[in-house]
């Protein structure tokens, strides 16, 4: 049977890296990417695909089950890569109800749909990718393997851990295969300027106060988005069924660490005075709940199916800041228009 895939969230930071290996690594394959385009979904960042012909757009929201219905009988959608979510820590503080109907109903909404319309004797797959954060906090020391308990603080980190569990709920209870990655932060191209490192990139370009949450002392561990989507190629394709994966860059860093690594690297590209761009960090009120460290233990993946990063931070940090400063059109068209109202609330919730 031919492999028709819904990538759903395909028009978001990590779905559009996803889209893009999918249609150019497997031109077999028809992929069609769902996405409901919000303020993080954006058609450029599929540019280089639109015009191929195993790629199809579908704007639909996974929170309406009909359409649901009609897109998986339309296309004979044989496995999902869901991806579509509300994504941003922040956000989920100021209105956590929007983070339950995406990621917990949406989610459910689609396996529903996969429930009702899939034949157990056919080769199916539903593939979730989650993030580390449903692990809670670390101290000082130890990494999240895949069995450390789910232990949310955040809202986003509660809906993410509701929709994993809906998922395992899923494979146990109907049968439906299943696999889940948990991945940790990622970084690259195509991220709304809402994440620390995108942000900050942008606000560095602009010359503009570079907001660190308390003292900066928190850690988490920073994945090269094309890794990470190379990390889910691997899983979907050679992944056990009813498993999970913990995906992670083998490289944690402290806030405060990272910003001035990124003033140094964008001064040297810039073409401006050493320390200018250290002196726009500004220390602010910190985030309620704020998880202390995040660090990953990707040995599983790395041991049953061979995957590690292909770059260094240092590398994937400055291939980053290229592509922002080469892409400020796409920067200045996601922050104003219909997209300024978003951007100017993240600044609001603080
Ligand atoms: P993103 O916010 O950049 O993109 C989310 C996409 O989902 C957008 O294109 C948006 O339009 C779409 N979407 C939102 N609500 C929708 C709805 N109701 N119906 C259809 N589409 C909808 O997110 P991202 O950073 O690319 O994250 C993608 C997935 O990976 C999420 O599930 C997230 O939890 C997970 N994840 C992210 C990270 C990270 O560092 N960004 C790390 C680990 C896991
Ligand atoms: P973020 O990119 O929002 O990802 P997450 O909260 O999912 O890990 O934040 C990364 C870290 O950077 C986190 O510890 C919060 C911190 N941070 C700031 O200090 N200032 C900011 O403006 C933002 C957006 C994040």
């Amino acid at each position: 049977m031919t492999k028709c895939i819904l990538i759903t969230g395909g028009a978001g930071f990590i779905g559009s890296h996803v889209v893009n290996l999918f249609v150019n690594k497997y031109p077999d394959y028809k992929i069609i990417n769902l996405d409901a385009l919000t303020y993080a979904g954006n058609l450029e960042n599929l540019r280089d695909v639109e015009n191929n012909n195993n790629y199809q757009f579908v704007k639909a929201n996974i929170l309406e089950s009909e359409d649901l219905r009609q897109i998986f009988e339309q296309y004979q959608i044989t496995d999902v890569i869901h991806l579509a979510a509300e994504s941003h820590v922040d956000r989920s503080i100021h209105s956590p109800l929007d983070f339950v109907y995406t990621n917990i109903v949406g989610t459910v909404n689609l396996l529903n749909t996969a429930k009702q319309l899939w034949n157990k004797e056919e080769d199916h797959l539903f593939y979730h990718v989650s993030t580390d954060e449903v692990f809670g906090s670390l101290g000082e020391t130890g990494y999240f393997t895949e069995t450390t308990p789910y232990d949310p603080r955040s809202p986003y980190s509660a809906s993410k851990a509701s929709s994993d569990h809906f998922v395992r709920a899923y494979h146990e209870t109907y049968g439906i295969p299943t696999i889940i990655s948990n991945c940790s932060n990622n970084y690259g191209p195509n991220h709304f300027p809402e994440k620390l490192i995108p942000l900050f990139i942008n606000n560095i370009i602009h010359q503009k106060p570079l907001p660190v949450y308390g003292d900066g002392n928190y850690t988490r561990d920073w994945l090269f988005v094309k890794d990470h989507a190379v990390a889910i190629d691997l899983i979907f394709h050679k992944g056990q069924r009813g498993s999970t994966y913990n995906i992670g860059g083998f490289n944690e860093w402290k806030n405060i660490d990272l910003v001035k690594l990124l003033c140094r690297l964008m001064d040297q590209k810039l073409g401006r005075q050493a320390g200018q761009s250290e002196n726009l960090i500004t220390y602010v009120k910190d985030r309620p709940g704020h998880d202390k460290r995040y660090a990953i233990d990707a040995s599983k993946l790395n041991k049953e199916l061979g995957w590690k990063p292909s770059v260094t931070f240092e590398e994937g940090l400055s291939a980053t800041i290229d592509w922002y400063l080469n892409n400020t059109e796409w920067l200045k068209n996601v922050t104003t228009g219909n997209y300024q109202h978003y951007y100017e609330t993240m600044y609001q919730n603080r």
